[in-house]
C-alpha cells in the first residue's frame, strides 16, 4: 500500500494494521475486516465474514511505503500527528520506524499553508512523474509485492476546475511536459500510479483522479480509481441522518453545520482556498439526498451552512455541531440537534484500508476506471458522466453488498421477500 503523505491518516492507519496483526487492537469501522454479507434467502442462514467471502489480501500480507515532503519517518510522524497513544505506538515502534518517506512531488503553490525539505527535483513534471514510477518499480521489487494500491493520503489542495488540459490523456502528458498550473502535486502521483495500471483512490476532495485524462489513462492500463474525500465525521452523519428525514418526509428549512479541529488537517484548511475544495465537497451530499427537484414543498433553498474553524487545543479530536431546521404535519417547525465528538483520523483510518483491499479485489476482477460501488467511503463519490451520485449512506451498503455477490456468483438482493406470503 502507497500512500502519499503519512500525515495523521496514513500513520494512523498503519500503525493501526500493525497492532490489530499482533492481536493488540480489534479493527472497528473496517467493513472488510468486521462485516458480514447475507447471501440467498433469510432462511438459508448464510452470513459469512465478508473477508472469507470475497478473495482480499489479508492485513499479514500488506507492506506499506508512502512519501511525504517531510522526512520523519513514521514512528515519529504519527507521534507529531498525536492521535494515537504513546503506548500503542511503542507497541509497534520497530515497525513504524522502518517506514521512511520517500520524497515528495510538492509545490506549495497547491497547499499554501505547508512547505518541508522532503521535495524532489525535476525539469518539469513529466520528470517528476517518471521519479514516481522509479520509486514505485523500486518499492515493488524491494518488498517483493505481487501488486500494489496507492491511495492520496496528502493534505488538500486548493480549489480547481477542470480545464483543457484535464480532457485527454494527450493534453495532460503535454501539460506535463510544459508544467502546466492546472496539474497539481496529486495529480502527478495519479498520473503515474495510473501509468502503472495501479489502483488509485483519492482520499481528499482535491481535483485529481476524477477528470477525463486520468479516466482515458485508467482505462488504458484496466486501472480502478475510487474517490473522493473520504466520508467520516459530519458528513456520515449527514448521510445518515437525512435519508431517515427524507424517508419519513420530513421536510428541513436549514441544516447549518459547524467544527472545530487542530491537527494539520485543520491548518492547511484554514487557508480559504483549501477550504473551498472541502466546502464544495461537503455541501454537495444534502442536495442529492432530497432531491429538491422532486420534492420542492420539502427541500427547496436549503440553508446549508458549512464552517471549519481551526482550534488547535482539540487536535485531532473534532467537535462538530450541527443544528437543523425542521418540519413536520401542517408546517410546524422542529429542530434537531447533533454534536459530534469525534476523532477524526480514527474514522478515517478503516476506510483507507477497506478502498485498498477492495481496490485491490477490483484490478483482480478486471474492473476498470470509476468504482461507484465504493461510494459508500467517500463524501462527493465518482461516478459515470449523465448520472447524479448517490450519497444515501443505506444505497450505498447495499449496492456495494451487491457488487460483491456479483462478483462472487451469488443472487442480489432485492429485499422483495414476496416468496414468504405467495
Ligand atoms: N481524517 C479525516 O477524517 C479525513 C476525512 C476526509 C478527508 N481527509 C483528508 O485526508 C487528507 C489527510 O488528512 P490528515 O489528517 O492525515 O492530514 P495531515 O496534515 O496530518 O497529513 C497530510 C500529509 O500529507 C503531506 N503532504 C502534503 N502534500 C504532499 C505531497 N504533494 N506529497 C506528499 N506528501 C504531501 C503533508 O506533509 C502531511 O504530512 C487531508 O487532505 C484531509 O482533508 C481526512
Amino acid at each position: 500500500m502507497l500512500l502519499v503523505g503519512l500525515g495523521a491518516v496514513s500513520t494512523t492507519t498503519i500503525a493501526g494494521v500493525f497492532a490489530i496483526r499482533k492481536g493488540l487492537a480489534r479493527p472497528i469501522g473496517s467493513l472488510t475486516q468486521m462485516g458480514t454479507i447475507r447471501l440467498g434467502k433469510r432462511t438459508e442462514g448464510r452470513s459469512p465474514k465478508i473477508n472469507e467471502f470475497v478473495p482480499l489480501a489479508q492485513l499479514d500480507d500488506i507492506v506499506f511505503g508512502g512519501w511525504d515532503i517531510f522526512e520523519e519517518d513514521c514512528y515519529a510522524a504519527a507521534k507529531t500527528a498525536g492521535v494515537l497513544e504513546r503506548s500503542m505506538l511503542d507497541s509497534v515502534r520497530t515497525e513504524l520506524e522502518s517506514i521512511k518517506p520517500m520524497p515528495a512531488v510538492f509545490d506549495q503553490r497547491y497547499v499554501k499553508r505547508l512547505s518541508g525539505p522532503n521535495v524532489k527535483k525535476g525539469k518539469n513534471k513529466r520528470e517528476l512523474a517518471d521519479q514516481l514510477v522509479d520509486d514505485i518499480r523500486a518499492f515493488k521489487s524491494a518488498h517483493a509485492c505481487d501488486r500494489l494500491v496507492m491511495v492520496w493520503c496528502g493534505s488538500t489542495e486548493i480549489f480547481m476546475k477542470e480545464g483543457g488540459v484535464h480532457q485527454s490523456l494527450a493534453a495532460l502528458e503535454k501539460g506535463l511536459e510544459a508544467n502546466d498550473e492546472a496539474i497539481p502535486s496529486s495529480m502527478v502521483y495519479a498520473y503515474a500510479a495510473l501509468k502503472e495500471g495501479i489502483p488509485f483512490a483519492n482520499a481528499a476532495p482535491n481535483l485529481t483522479a476524477d477528470v477525463p485524462a486520468m479516466l482515458e489513462l485508467a482505462a488504458r492500463t484496466k486501472a480502478p480509481v475510487a474517490g473522493n474525500d473520504m466520508k467520516t465525521g459530519q458528513t456520515l452523519i449527514k448521510t445518515i441522518i437525512a435519508p431517515g428525514l427524507k424517508a419519513r418526509m420530513i421536510g428541513v428549512r436549514g441544516w447549518y453545520s459547524t467544527n472545530i479541529l487542530g491537527n494539520r488537517d485543520g491548518e492547511v484548511l484554514d487557508d480559504p482556498e483549501s477550504f473551498k475544495t472541502k466546502e464544495e465537497s461537503k455541501k454537495s451530499a444534502l442536495d442529492y439526498i432530497f432531491q429538491p427537484q422532486l420534492y420542492p414543498d420539502l427541500y427547496q433553498d436549503i440553508s446549508h451552512v458549512v464552517r471549519i474553524n481551526y482550534y488547535p487545543p482539540r487536535g485531532d479530536n473534532k467537535e462538530g455541531w450541527d443544528n437543523i431546521d425542521i418540519f413536520g404535519w401542517l408546517g410546524y417547525p422542529m429542530q434537531l440537534k447533533i454534536n459530534f465528538l469525534c476523532r477524526d483520523s480514527i474514522l478515517a483510518a478503516p476506510i483507507v484500508l477497506d478502498v485498498a483491499l477492495f481496490l485491490d479485489l477490483a484490478r483482480r476482477a478486471g474492473m476498470a476506471g470509476i468504482q461507484e460501488w465504493l461510494s459508500f467511503y467517500f463524501k462527493a463519490p465518482m461516478h459515470a458522466k449523465g448520472l447524479y451520485p448517490e450519497h444515501d449512506l443505506f444505497i450505498q451498503l447495499m449496492k456495494l453488498k451487491n457488487t460483491l455477490r456479483y462478483l462472487m456468483g451469488e443472487e442480489l438482493i432485492t429485499h422483495l421477500g414476496r416468496e414468504y406470503y405467495d
